[in-house]
Protein backbone atom coordinates (compact mmCIF):
# COMPACT_ATOMS: atom_id res chain seq x y z
CA UNK A 1 0.00 0.00 0.00
CA UNK A 2 1.81 3.35 -1.04
CA UNK A 3 0.52 6.29 1.79
CA UNK A 4 0.72 9.72 0.28
CA UNK A 5 0.05 13.02 1.57
CA UNK A 6 -2.24 16.45 0.34
CA UNK A 7 -0.89 19.74 0.99
CA UNK A 8 -3.98 22.30 -0.05
CA UNK A 9 -7.65 21.00 0.57
CA UNK A 10 -8.28 23.69 -2.34
CA UNK A 11 -10.00 23.12 -5.44
CA UNK A 12 -7.23 21.18 -6.31
CA UNK A 13 -6.69 19.01 -3.20
CA UNK A 14 -10.42 18.15 -2.77
CA UNK A 15 -10.66 17.00 -6.04
CA UNK A 16 -6.97 14.65 -5.48
CA UNK A 17 -9.05 13.30 -2.38
CA UNK A 18 -12.19 12.87 -4.61
CA UNK A 19 -10.58 10.91 -7.47
CA UNK A 20 -7.93 8.68 -5.23
CA UNK A 21 -11.46 7.79 -2.97
CA UNK A 22 -13.84 7.19 -6.49
CA UNK A 23 -11.19 5.44 -8.92
CA UNK A 24 -9.19 3.78 -6.45
CA UNK A 25 -10.15 0.29 -7.86
CA UNK A 26 -9.09 1.66 -11.41
CA UNK A 27 -6.02 3.29 -9.93
CA UNK A 28 -4.90 -0.13 -8.57
CA UNK A 29 -4.16 -1.16 -12.35
CA UNK A 30 -1.90 1.30 -13.06
CA UNK A 31 0.14 1.00 -10.18
CA UNK A 32 0.30 -3.12 -10.47
CA UNK A 33 -1.49 -3.81 -7.36
CA UNK A 34 -0.82 -0.99 -5.08
CA UNK A 35 -3.16 0.78 -3.39
CA UNK A 36 -2.92 4.57 -2.97
CA UNK A 37 -4.01 5.79 0.77
CA UNK A 38 -4.34 9.03 1.58
CA UNK A 39 -2.82 9.11 5.04
CA UNK A 40 -2.32 12.92 5.99
CA UNK A 41 -4.24 16.50 4.54
CA UNK A 42 -2.79 19.56 5.36
CA UNK A 43 -4.56 22.73 5.41
CA UNK A 44 -4.94 25.71 7.82
CA UNK A 45 -8.69 25.64 8.17
CA UNK A 46 -11.17 23.00 9.81
CA UNK A 47 -13.10 20.46 7.98
CA UNK A 48 -15.11 19.30 11.43
CA UNK A 49 -17.92 18.37 9.01
CA UNK A 50 -15.16 16.01 6.52
CA UNK A 51 -15.98 12.26 6.51
CA UNK A 52 -12.66 11.65 7.28
CA UNK A 53 -11.46 14.52 9.50
CA UNK A 54 -9.40 12.31 11.50
CA UNK A 55 -6.82 12.61 8.07
CA UNK A 56 -6.17 16.79 8.58
CA UNK A 57 -3.32 18.03 10.59
CA UNK A 58 -2.25 21.97 10.25
CA UNK A 59 1.47 21.08 11.56
CA UNK A 60 3.53 20.21 7.96
CA UNK A 61 5.98 18.07 10.38
CA UNK A 62 3.19 15.19 10.71
CA UNK A 63 4.38 14.71 6.88
CA UNK A 64 7.59 15.30 6.79
CA UNK A 65 8.48 13.03 9.90
CA UNK A 66 6.30 10.32 8.44
CA UNK A 67 8.84 7.82 7.04
CA UNK A 68 5.65 5.46 5.21
CA UNK A 69 4.41 8.83 2.94
CA UNK A 70 6.49 8.44 0.24
CA UNK A 71 4.59 10.83 -1.95
CA UNK A 72 3.24 13.92 -1.49
CA UNK A 73 0.68 16.49 -3.95
CA UNK A 74 1.73 20.04 -3.32
CA UNK A 75 -1.76 21.40 -4.38
CA UNK A 76 -1.82 24.56 -2.05
CA UNK A 77 -0.21 26.54 -4.91
CA UNK A 78 1.50 30.37 -4.38
CA UNK A 79 5.43 30.46 -3.78
CA UNK A 80 5.55 30.45 0.23
CA UNK A 81 5.10 28.03 2.01
CA UNK A 82 4.86 25.38 -0.75
CA UNK A 83 8.79 26.24 -1.98
CA UNK A 84 9.81 25.67 1.47
CA UNK A 85 7.52 22.77 1.81
CA UNK A 86 8.60 21.33 -1.38
CA UNK A 87 12.56 21.53 -0.05
CA UNK A 88 12.14 19.66 2.95
CA UNK A 89 10.40 17.30 1.45
CA UNK A 90 12.64 16.58 -1.45
CA UNK A 91 15.63 16.11 0.68
CA UNK A 92 13.38 13.54 3.10
CA UNK A 93 13.62 11.66 0.03
CA UNK A 94 10.00 12.04 -0.30
CA UNK A 95 8.31 12.31 -4.13
CA UNK A 96 6.72 15.30 -4.87
CA UNK A 97 3.75 15.97 -7.59
CA UNK A 98 2.19 19.59 -8.01
CA UNK A 99 -0.75 21.36 -9.77
CA UNK A 100 1.61 24.82 -9.00
CA UNK A 101 2.74 26.33 -12.47
CA UNK A 102 4.31 29.54 -10.34
CA UNK A 103 6.51 27.39 -7.86
CA UNK A 104 7.58 25.05 -11.43
CA UNK A 105 8.50 28.19 -13.18
CA UNK A 106 10.40 29.90 -9.98
CA UNK A 107 12.31 27.27 -8.44
CA UNK A 108 11.84 24.27 -10.96
CA UNK A 109 15.22 24.16 -11.88
CA UNK A 110 16.42 24.10 -8.41
CA UNK A 111 13.70 21.56 -7.00
CA UNK A 112 14.62 19.42 -10.08
CA UNK A 113 18.00 19.08 -9.15
CA UNK A 114 17.48 17.85 -5.63
CA UNK A 115 15.02 15.45 -7.28
CA UNK A 116 17.52 14.22 -9.68
CA UNK A 117 19.88 14.19 -6.23
CA UNK A 118 17.58 12.20 -4.10
CA UNK A 119 16.60 9.59 -6.86
CA UNK A 120 13.16 10.86 -6.36
CA UNK A 121 10.31 12.66 -8.85
CA UNK A 122 8.65 16.43 -8.60
CA UNK A 123 6.36 15.70 -11.36
CA UNK A 124 4.01 18.67 -12.84
CA UNK A 125 1.82 17.67 -15.51
CA UNK A 126 -0.88 19.57 -13.68
CA UNK A 127 1.18 22.80 -14.01
CA UNK A 128 -0.03 23.17 -17.73
CA UNK A 129 -2.94 22.86 -19.18
CA UNK A 130 -4.94 21.47 -16.58
CA UNK A 131 -5.91 18.17 -17.45
CA UNK A 132 -4.33 17.49 -21.13
CA UNK A 133 -1.72 15.34 -20.59
CA UNK A 134 1.46 18.07 -22.18
CA UNK A 135 4.39 17.64 -20.08
CA UNK A 136 4.78 13.99 -20.10
CA UNK A 137 4.10 13.88 -24.02
CA UNK A 138 6.73 16.82 -24.74
CA UNK A 139 9.33 14.92 -22.36
CA UNK A 140 9.12 11.71 -23.94
CA UNK A 141 6.74 10.88 -27.11
CA UNK A 142 8.13 13.83 -29.09
CA UNK A 143 12.08 13.27 -27.40
CA UNK A 144 13.16 12.84 -30.87
CA UNK A 145 12.41 16.11 -32.18
CA UNK A 146 13.59 19.39 -32.15
CA UNK A 147 11.09 21.84 -30.96
CA UNK A 148 9.78 24.19 -33.55
CA UNK A 149 7.35 26.57 -31.91
CA UNK A 150 4.69 26.23 -29.57
CA UNK A 151 1.74 28.34 -29.52
CA UNK A 152 -1.11 27.60 -27.03
CA UNK A 153 -3.83 28.92 -25.34
CA UNK A 154 -3.02 28.18 -21.84
CA UNK A 155 -5.15 29.99 -19.75
CA UNK A 156 -9.05 28.91 -18.89
CA UNK A 157 -10.02 32.02 -17.27
CA UNK A 158 -9.16 34.25 -20.16
CA UNK A 159 -10.40 32.12 -23.06
CA UNK A 160 -13.69 31.79 -20.97
CA UNK A 161 -13.87 35.44 -20.44
CA UNK A 162 -13.32 36.16 -24.63
CA UNK A 163 -15.59 33.66 -25.18
CA UNK A 164 -18.34 34.93 -23.21
CA UNK A 165 -17.60 38.47 -24.88
CA UNK A 166 -17.42 37.46 -28.12
CA UNK A 167 -20.61 34.81 -28.00
CA UNK A 168 -22.64 36.48 -25.75
CA UNK A 169 -21.36 40.14 -25.68
CA UNK A 170 -21.45 39.18 -21.64
CA UNK A 171 -19.24 42.47 -20.07
CA UNK A 172 -15.40 41.58 -18.67
CA UNK A 173 -16.32 41.83 -15.32
CA UNK A 174 -19.20 39.28 -15.14
CA UNK A 175 -17.59 37.04 -17.58
CA UNK A 176 -14.52 37.39 -14.69
CA UNK A 177 -16.74 36.30 -12.31
CA UNK A 178 -18.49 33.40 -13.79
CA UNK A 179 -14.93 32.18 -13.91
CA UNK A 180 -13.76 32.86 -10.55
CA UNK A 181 -17.61 30.92 -9.64
CA UNK A 182 -16.51 28.16 -11.71
CA UNK A 183 -13.09 27.87 -9.59
CA UNK A 184 -11.16 28.40 -12.64
CA UNK A 185 -9.91 31.77 -11.43
CA UNK A 186 -6.51 32.35 -9.60
CA UNK A 187 -6.94 33.99 -6.11
CA UNK A 188 -5.64 37.39 -7.94
CA UNK A 189 -7.37 37.19 -10.82
CA UNK A 190 -4.68 39.51 -11.94
CA UNK A 191 -2.91 36.66 -12.57
CA UNK A 192 -4.86 35.29 -15.25
CA UNK A 193 -6.26 38.43 -17.19
CA UNK A 194 -2.98 40.42 -16.79
CA UNK A 195 -1.29 37.17 -18.38
CA UNK A 196 1.10 35.98 -15.74
CA UNK A 197 -0.38 32.59 -15.30
CA UNK A 198 -0.03 31.66 -18.93
CA UNK A 199 3.71 33.04 -18.63
CA UNK A 200 4.34 30.97 -16.06
CA UNK A 201 2.77 28.15 -18.69
CA UNK A 202 4.56 28.84 -21.68
CA UNK A 203 8.14 29.07 -19.56
CA UNK A 204 7.53 25.95 -18.15
CA UNK A 205 6.83 24.25 -21.93
CA UNK A 206 9.95 26.79 -23.48
CA UNK A 207 12.42 25.14 -20.80
CA UNK A 208 11.08 21.66 -21.27
CA UNK A 209 11.19 22.00 -25.07
CA UNK A 210 15.00 23.15 -24.91
CA UNK A 211 16.30 21.41 -21.93
CA UNK A 212 17.33 25.31 -20.51
CA UNK A 213 15.56 27.12 -17.73
CA UNK A 214 13.67 29.81 -19.05
CA UNK A 215 12.91 32.40 -16.70
CA UNK A 216 9.50 33.78 -16.76
CA UNK A 217 10.67 37.75 -15.73
CA UNK A 218 12.62 37.36 -19.64
CA UNK A 219 8.50 36.74 -21.80
CA UNK A 220 7.09 39.81 -22.59
CA UNK A 221 3.79 39.23 -21.53
CA UNK A 222 0.29 41.58 -21.99
CA UNK A 223 -2.65 40.04 -20.48
CA UNK A 224 -6.74 40.77 -22.39
CA UNK A 225 -7.41 43.76 -20.12
CA UNK A 226 -6.88 46.45 -22.80
CA UNK A 227 -8.95 44.22 -25.33
CA UNK A 228 -12.30 46.08 -26.77
CA UNK A 229 -15.55 44.49 -28.20
CA UNK A 230 -14.64 46.99 -31.68
CA UNK A 231 -11.32 44.73 -31.92
CA UNK A 232 -13.34 41.53 -31.57
CA UNK A 233 -15.41 42.80 -34.36
CA UNK A 234 -12.51 43.57 -36.26
CA UNK A 235 -11.18 40.06 -35.86
CA UNK A 236 -14.55 38.72 -37.08
CA UNK A 237 -13.79 40.80 -40.20
CA UNK A 238 -11.15 39.15 -40.92
CA UNK A 239 -12.44 35.83 -40.52
CA UNK A 240 -10.59 35.57 -37.68
CA UNK A 241 -10.77 35.69 -33.30
CA UNK A 242 -8.51 36.64 -30.98
CA UNK A 243 -7.19 34.49 -28.22
CA UNK A 244 -4.48 34.73 -25.30
CA UNK A 245 -1.59 33.24 -26.48
CA UNK A 246 1.30 31.82 -25.47
CA UNK A 247 4.14 31.65 -27.70
CA UNK A 248 7.24 30.61 -28.00
CA UNK A 249 9.89 30.03 -30.80
CA UNK A 250 13.02 27.67 -30.88
CA UNK A 251 15.70 29.16 -33.67
CA UNK A 252 18.47 26.72 -35.01
CA UNK A 253 21.34 28.69 -33.32
CA UNK A 254 19.55 28.39 -29.66
CA UNK A 255 18.08 31.47 -29.35
CA UNK A 256 14.75 31.18 -27.58
CA UNK A 257 12.05 33.94 -28.44
CA UNK A 258 8.82 34.24 -25.83
CA UNK A 259 5.66 36.14 -25.84
CA UNK A 260 2.26 36.39 -23.76
CA UNK A 261 -0.09 38.22 -25.62
CA UNK A 262 -3.71 38.90 -27.37
CA UNK A 263 -3.05 37.52 -30.74
CA UNK A 264 -5.40 37.28 -33.94
CA UNK A 265 -5.83 33.62 -34.93
CA UNK A 266 -7.50 33.02 -38.18
CA UNK A 267 -10.35 30.64 -38.09
CA UNK A 268 -8.75 27.89 -40.26
CA UNK A 269 -6.20 27.78 -37.08
CA UNK A 270 -7.06 24.30 -34.58
CA UNK A 271 -6.44 27.68 -32.27
CA UNK A 272 -9.44 29.51 -33.25
CA UNK A 273 -12.31 26.70 -32.26
CA UNK A 274 -10.80 26.31 -29.00
CA UNK A 275 -13.65 28.01 -26.37
CA UNK A 276 -14.90 28.42 -22.79
CA UNK A 277 -12.01 26.84 -20.28
CA UNK A 278 -10.76 24.75 -22.98
CA UNK A 279 -7.00 25.33 -23.47
CA UNK A 280 -4.73 23.76 -26.81
CA UNK A 281 -1.44 22.98 -27.16
CA UNK A 282 -0.19 23.06 -30.76
CA UNK A 283 3.72 21.95 -30.85
CA UNK A 284 5.73 21.99 -33.99
CA UNK A 285 8.72 19.69 -34.35
CA UNK A 286 11.10 18.97 -36.97
CA UNK A 287 10.13 15.79 -37.45
CA UNK A 288 6.63 15.19 -36.52
CA UNK A 289 5.01 18.52 -37.81
CA UNK A 290 1.98 19.98 -35.44
CA UNK A 291 0.55 17.89 -33.04
CA UNK A 292 -2.48 19.71 -30.57
CA UNK A 293 -3.27 18.78 -27.36
CA UNK A 294 -6.57 20.03 -26.57
CA UNK A 295 -8.69 19.46 -23.10
CA UNK A 296 -10.26 21.43 -19.78
CA UNK A 297 -7.16 23.75 -19.11
CA UNK A 298 -8.65 24.17 -15.58
CA UNK A 299 -11.39 23.33 -12.65
CA UNK A 300 -11.35 20.70 -9.96
CA UNK A 301 -11.78 17.50 -11.34
CA UNK A 302 -9.66 17.88 -14.81
CA UNK A 303 -6.43 19.04 -13.01
CA UNK A 304 -6.94 16.56 -10.48
CA UNK A 305 -6.51 13.95 -12.98
CA UNK A 306 -3.32 14.54 -14.02
CA UNK A 307 -2.21 15.06 -10.00
CA UNK A 308 -3.40 11.70 -9.95
CA UNK A 309 -1.77 10.73 -12.89
CA UNK A 310 1.42 11.92 -11.53
CA UNK A 311 0.96 10.48 -8.06
CA UNK A 312 0.68 7.50 -9.59
CA UNK A 313 3.89 7.64 -11.73
CA UNK A 314 5.63 8.84 -8.56
CA UNK A 315 4.33 5.28 -6.79
CA UNK A 316 5.59 3.16 -9.18
CA UNK A 317 8.97 4.74 -9.68
CA UNK A 318 9.44 5.33 -5.76
CA UNK A 319 13.40 3.95 -6.55
CA UNK A 320 13.99 5.91 -9.90
CA UNK A 321 13.87 9.15 -10.63
CA UNK A 322 11.80 10.05 -14.40
CA UNK A 323 14.69 12.86 -14.48
CA UNK A 324 11.90 15.19 -16.07
CA UNK A 325 14.79 18.15 -16.27
CA UNK A 326 16.31 21.07 -17.78
CA UNK A 327 19.60 22.64 -17.11
CA UNK A 328 20.68 25.75 -15.72
CA UNK A 329 20.29 28.90 -18.33
CA UNK A 330 22.87 29.88 -20.41
CA UNK A 331 20.68 33.28 -21.75
CA UNK A 332 19.75 32.06 -25.24
CA UNK A 333 16.14 33.70 -24.34
CA UNK A 334 15.84 37.22 -26.37
CA UNK A 335 15.17 40.38 -25.16
CA UNK A 336 11.99 40.70 -26.96
CA UNK A 337 10.53 40.41 -30.56
CA UNK A 338 12.93 42.83 -32.26
CA UNK A 339 14.29 40.50 -34.37
CA UNK A 340 11.45 38.04 -34.80
CA UNK A 341 9.06 38.42 -37.29
CA UNK A 342 5.05 38.67 -37.42
CA UNK A 343 2.52 40.02 -39.73
CA UNK A 344 0.18 42.83 -37.64
CA UNK A 345 -3.50 43.78 -37.41
CA UNK A 346 -3.47 47.69 -36.74
CA UNK A 347 -5.98 50.04 -36.17
CA UNK A 348 -5.41 54.16 -36.99
CA UNK A 349 -7.46 57.17 -36.85
CA UNK A 350 -4.81 58.47 -39.57
CA UNK A 351 -5.31 58.14 -43.41
CA UNK A 352 -5.46 55.39 -45.65
CA UNK A 353 -3.15 57.47 -47.59
CA UNK A 354 -0.46 58.02 -44.67
CA UNK A 355 -0.80 53.91 -43.09
CA UNK A 356 0.38 53.22 -47.26
CA UNK A 357 3.48 55.90 -47.07
CA UNK A 358 4.59 54.57 -43.57
CA UNK A 359 3.94 50.54 -44.43
CA UNK A 360 4.36 50.22 -48.32
CA UNK A 361 1.56 47.49 -49.52
CA UNK A 362 -0.58 46.66 -46.85
CA UNK A 363 -4.10 44.58 -47.19
CA UNK A 364 -6.88 47.17 -45.68
CA UNK A 365 -9.84 45.84 -43.65
CA UNK A 366 -13.53 47.19 -44.10
CA UNK A 367 -13.53 49.68 -40.93
CA UNK A 368 -15.65 49.00 -38.46
CA UNK A 369 -15.27 52.41 -36.20
CA UNK A 370 -15.88 55.40 -38.70
CA UNK A 371 -12.95 57.08 -39.21
CA UNK A 372 -9.95 54.64 -38.52
CA UNK A 373 -7.70 53.10 -40.99
CA UNK A 374 -7.83 49.08 -40.27
CA UNK A 375 -5.27 46.87 -41.89
CA UNK A 376 -2.77 44.13 -42.04
CA UNK A 377 0.64 44.88 -42.34
CA UNK A 378 3.94 42.19 -44.17
CA UNK A 379 5.73 40.62 -41.92
CA UNK A 380 7.94 42.87 -40.01
CA UNK A 381 10.33 42.27 -37.38
CA UNK A 382 9.64 44.09 -33.69
CA UNK A 383 11.81 46.33 -34.39
CA UNK A 384 10.48 47.28 -37.88
CA UNK A 385 6.80 47.35 -36.30
CA UNK A 386 7.59 49.60 -33.64
CA UNK A 387 9.39 51.88 -36.06
CA UNK A 388 6.69 52.22 -38.26
CA UNK A 389 3.72 52.58 -35.67
CA UNK A 390 5.61 55.44 -33.96
CA UNK A 391 5.05 57.22 -37.46
CA UNK A 392 1.75 57.24 -36.89
CA UNK A 393 -0.02 59.80 -35.03
CA UNK A 394 -3.30 58.06 -34.20
CA UNK A 395 -2.59 54.76 -33.56
CA UNK A 396 -5.26 52.85 -31.87
CA UNK A 397 -4.32 49.84 -31.48
CA UNK A 398 -1.86 46.71 -32.64
CA UNK A 399 -1.65 43.00 -32.98
CA UNK A 400 0.63 40.12 -33.53
CA UNK A 401 -1.06 37.57 -35.75
CA UNK A 402 -0.36 33.89 -35.50
CA UNK A 403 1.49 32.26 -38.43
N1 LIG B 1 -6.37 30.20 -13.46
C1 LIG B 1 -5.91 29.13 -14.28
C2 LIG B 1 -6.68 29.18 -15.59
C3 LIG B 1 -6.13 27.83 -13.57
O1 LIG B 1 -7.68 29.89 -15.66
O2 LIG B 1 -6.28 28.53 -16.55
C4 LIG B 1 -5.42 26.68 -14.19
O3 LIG B 1 -4.04 26.83 -14.18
Amino acid sequence: MAKIAIIGYGTVGSGVYDIVKKNGGTLVRSTEGETIDIKHILDIRDFDGHPEKELFTKDFNDILNDNEVTVVAEVMGGLHPAYEFTKALLEAGKSVVTSNKELVATYGTELLEIAREKNVNYMFEASVGGGIPIIRPMHQCLTANNIVTIAGILNGTTNYILNEMISKGKAFEMALKDAQEKGYAERNPAADIEGHDACRKIAILASLASGEAVDYNDIETEGITNVTLDDVKYADEMDSVIKLIGYAKFFENGKIYSTVCPMIVNNSSPLAGVNGVFNAIMVKGDCVGDVMFYGRGAGKLPTASAVVADIVDAVKHRVRSKHFFWEKPEGNIMAGDGEVAFSYFVRTTDSADMVSKVFGKCEFVDDIVPGESAFVTKKLTGTEAKEKLSKLGGAVSSFKILD
